[in-house]
């Protein structure tokens, strides 16, 4: 199947089964902007608390905030958002699409059609350029590669735009002294920067440590398309890694086996995942890697994994003229700590587990479609259901939902036929069905019903909840890998 025609699909199944939908649908929608359906905030959930057990809970050093999203429009001054967190792209004259200038070079330059010598040098001086954000020279140098490489027939505009990413939004204020606007955060990572010192006096913390959140970015992506992978709103997890200077290769080689550690566990395929240097780097960064992942054919940025020095702790100490450093016992002298973040985006972890899990089947000639999901990220765990309409199954049935909704996410579903029962919940992604019949009466057993090989099983209706508490544990991986 061709990557048009899968994430047709995927879409699809995302918006059927209660995953995804278009924001604001009812009014054709809004660009890059989506919503999360019951299915959908289920499995968010679960993604979220496996992140939060592995990098805060079960750790001695890591803690975590909930900041706001609106915050001092002096943070991003201080953080170098309001300067440079900006994109180039031109408009393109002959098809009137837009271009980021990066992606237009890359394409260039990767195209197989067009024979062009010294690759690497043209995308040295384009990067020096980028870099130093030579704009005047940029435009003369990529309109100097067209006319040379004859794509004038593709590729014509007048100027490289320049435009700021962040959302900006005006404050009801009327006292002189406040701010009048501010911004929609771009990254959850400065409300961590701005309340190191609360966070380290309140917990008592000693470097090394790191404070870890959860939440809503908002970017004005100027090209936005792949469903959920670039939107303009989307939700980040992000933890910040403190320490003393000097130790960030250690620290950076930690993060980054670390968190492969976990990805591997959610999605066990290695050869998915592939690690890249980052080249364009973002202002406040010295160094990066991203770990990208295989969707639909394209490796992808999921993470990066950043070295941001003391980039933003400095610029909020001067700005802000509150201490931000801290006194090291040892070298007996003040210091600004360094830290290496750790930027996952939900939303693209999200979709890559949606087109990895995805599967169709040619079963006696029928299509079977079903989302093998890693069980403990299932919206749904367990579905109970009476074979059929019988006061007494039902009964039975009922109870055994209610001894199990507790401990897992659990339905009971009673009607349409058991086969369409079963199809609904492998579209869901439920990797159990429990089915109460007829010798349920008999010999108090139930029929339990596996996703992914559809083969089953008969458990005593006194040990449902023992089976599945072993099903669903994963205190082993953390036990190992933390
Ligand atoms: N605090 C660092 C930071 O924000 P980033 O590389 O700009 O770094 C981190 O973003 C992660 O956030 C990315 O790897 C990606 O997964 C996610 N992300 C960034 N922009 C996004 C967008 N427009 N839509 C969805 N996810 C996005």
């Amino acid at each position: 199947m061709n990557y048009n025609k899968k994430l047709k699909l995927i879409i699809n199944h995302a918006k059927i089964y209660g995953f995804i939908f278009k924001s604001s649908e009812i009014y054709n929608g809004i660009k890059s902007i989506y919503d999360y359906g019951p299915q959908g905030i289920e499995m968010k959930n679960n993604i979220k608390k496996f992140w939060w057990n592995y990098m805060v809970k079960y750790r001695n050093n890591i803690v975590g905030i909930d900041s706001s999203i609106l915050m001092n429009n002096k943070v991003w001054k201080a953080s170098g958002h309001i300067k440079n967190f900006n994109e180039l792209f031109i408009i393109n004259n002959i098809d009137n699409k837009i271009y980021i200038i990066d992606q237009l070079i890359n394409n260039i330059i990767d195209n197989k059609l067009i024979k062009i010598k010294n690759k690497n040098k043209i995308k040295l001086i384009f990067n020096y350029y980028l870099i130093n954000k030579n704009i005047n020279k940029l435009n003369l140098f990529l309109k100097k590669i067209i006319k040379k490489y004859n794509l004038s027939k593709l590729f014509k505009w007048e100027n490289i735009n320049n435009i700021n990413l962040m959302f900006k939004t005006k404050l009801n204020s009327f006292d002189n002294d406040q701010e009048k606007y501010t911004y929609l955060r771009p990254e959850t990572a400065q409300g961590i920067f701005v309340n190191i010192k609360n966070v380290k006096l309140s917990n008592r913390l000693k470097f090394p440590f790191g404070i870890a959140q959860i939440g809503k970015s908002f970017r004005n992506e100027i090209i936005s398309k792949q469903f959920i992978f670039r939107t303009r709103e989307f939700e980040q997890m992000e933890m910040q890694y403190f320490f003393y200077p000097g130790q960030e290769k250690k620290w950076y080689k930690y993060w980054i086996k670390s968190r492969l550690k976990w990805f591997y566990y959610l999605i066990n395929k290695k050869k998915k995942y592939k690690l890249k240097i980052h080249n364009k780097l973002s202002h406040y960064c010295k160094f990066a890697i991203d770990i990208e992942f295989k969707i639909l054919n394209k490796f992808k940025e999921l993470e990066g994994i950043h070295f941001r020095k003391n980039y933003d702790l400095k610029n909020h100490n001067n700005l802000s003229k509150k201490k931000l450093y801290f006194y090291d016992n040892k070298a007996k002298k003040n210091y600004i700590p360094y830290v290496i973040e750790t930027s996952l985006g939900l939303d693209r972890l999200f979709y890559s587990i949606l087109t990895n899990s995805l599967k169709i089947e040619n079963i006696n000639n029928k299509k079977r479609i079903y989302l093998k999901l890693p069980k403990f990220i299932s919206p749904i765990k367990i579905a109970i259901f009476p074979i059929i309409k019988n006061n007494k199954i039902i009964k039975i049935s009922k109870n055994i939902f209610n001894s199990l909704k507790y401990k897992f996410t659990t339905i009971y579903d009673e009607n349409k036929s058991i086969g369409k029962r079963y199809k609904i919940q492998d579209s869901f992604g439920t990797p159990y069905c429990i089915t109460i019949d007829f010798l349920t009466l008999n010999n108090k057993t139930v029929s339990i019903r596996f996703r992914d090989n559809m083969k089953q099983i008969r458990c005593k209706i006194k040990n449902l909840i023992k089976y599945f508490k072993k099903k669903f544990d994963i205190s082993l991986f953390f036990k190992k890998n933390i």
